[in-house]
């Protein structure tokens, strides 16, 4: 199969990661038959000092031509860059994997979950006001996004070997909205029998991430709570340059390191490139090319676990260049 893919590398690490991941899915390409087109275009900071616009019609245009999107890192601009995309291509499901890798510090090495995250309502409506000494935000939820959301959740447990579903929400408390959330996530649960479905109040769902992950498989929830536990979980495997992820909608896909243009460490060549190269095998999945997926994922894992090639910021001395040509060497 042939696929055109949308490089966006953005500002700082961005286009440092980004040339690891190339480098990666080039060798991949001598090993599967699997042709990339990549195609180029600019976004974040830099090109809005240079344009006038951070997100530029020629890269919407780009995306939306491409079969798939990588999307490294921008700066100060990720409101008028990432959050326009997710709307403007309905990128409804933010997935976020969490999973301890060897070799990697982590604080709960026996995490291995997947979050999905609703993308699209919620507190993010930004519908809301602001007087001097008072203000609100309104929590938009509807049946539609909900069930679907909560859907992707199912249909990911199936595809993937998964059991169980966790739908987490706070529905004693936001009675109106989560309430809605939840029976439109009942509704959904009865049409997968086989899959065992539990619910969580938030609150509790964070302690027991914390305290329990490996009681999580697949954790479903609105837009705010899953941003929120996401970083959690993130944290809970190592932070940073090992948290991969994706936003896709029905037919458009945009997957990204979860980090930013860490602008102190960028130029220097020693960003982690674990990220954006984890984000590319969750793209290469989504593209139901699996093998190739489980191919990247498999040979970051060994680099990781033989421990000779690592970036600083896993304790090692290596450049991002290094990682990445002995990834592309372990496929
Ligand atoms: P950051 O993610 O850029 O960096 C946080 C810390 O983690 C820094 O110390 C950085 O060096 C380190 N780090 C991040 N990625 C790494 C990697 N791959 N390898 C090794 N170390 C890594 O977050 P920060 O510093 O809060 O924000 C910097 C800029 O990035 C800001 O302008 C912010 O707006 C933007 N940003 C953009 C995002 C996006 O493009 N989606 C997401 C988060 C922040
Ligand atoms: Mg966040």
């Amino acid at each position: 199969m042939k696929y055109k893919i949308a490089l966006l590398p953005g500002d700082g690490i961005g286009p440092e990661v980004m040339d690891a991941t190339v480098t990666v899915l080039k060798a991949l390409e001598k090993k599967k038959p699997i042709e990339f087109e990549f195609n180029t275009y600019m976004v974040g900071d830099a090109e809005k000092k240079r344009s006038g616009t951070a997100l530029p019609q020629a890269t919407i245009d780009g995306v939306k031509a491409a079969d798939a999107c990588l999307f490294a890192c921008v700066g100060e601009t990720a409101k008028e860059t990432i959050l326009p995309l997710r709307q403007k291509f309905n990128l409804y499901a933010n997935l976020r994997p969490a999973k301890a890798y060897p070799g990697v510090p982590a604080v709960k090495p026996e995490t291995d979950l997947m979050i999905v995250r609703e993308n699209t309502e919620g507190i993010y409506k930004m519908i809301g006001d602001r007087q001097p000494r008072s203000a609100f935000n309104v929590r938009v939820i509807t049946w539609e996004a909900s069930e679907r959301i909560v859907r992707y959740a199912f249909e990911y447990a199936k595809a993937n070997g998964k059991t169980k579903v966790t739908s987490v929400h706070k529905s004693n408390v936001l009675d109106y909205t989560d309430g809605l959330y939840l029976e439109a996530s009942r509704e959904v649960a009865k049409e997968y029998p086989d899959i065992e479905y539990q619910e969580l109040i938030v609150d509790a769902a964070g302690m027991r991430l914390v305290m329990n992950p490996e009681m999580f498989q697949v954790v479903v929830t609105t837009n705010m709570f899953g941003d929120i536990l996401s970083d959690v979980t993130a944290g809970l495997v190592g932070g940073l340059g090992m948290a991969p992820s994706g936003n896709v909608g029905d037919d458009i896909c945009i997957f990204e390191p979860v980090h930013g243009s860490a602008p102190d460490i960028a130029g220097k060549g020693i960003a982690n490139p674990a990220a954006c190269i984890l984000s590319a095998a969750m793209m290469l999945d989504w593209l139901k090319e699996e093998q190739a997926a489980d191919m990247v994922e498999a040979a970051v894992l060994k680099v990781l676990e033989e421990g000779k090639v690592k970036t600083p910021d896993l304790g090692g001395k290596n450049k991002t260049t290094e990682f990445a040509e002995a990834v592309a060497k372990a496929l």
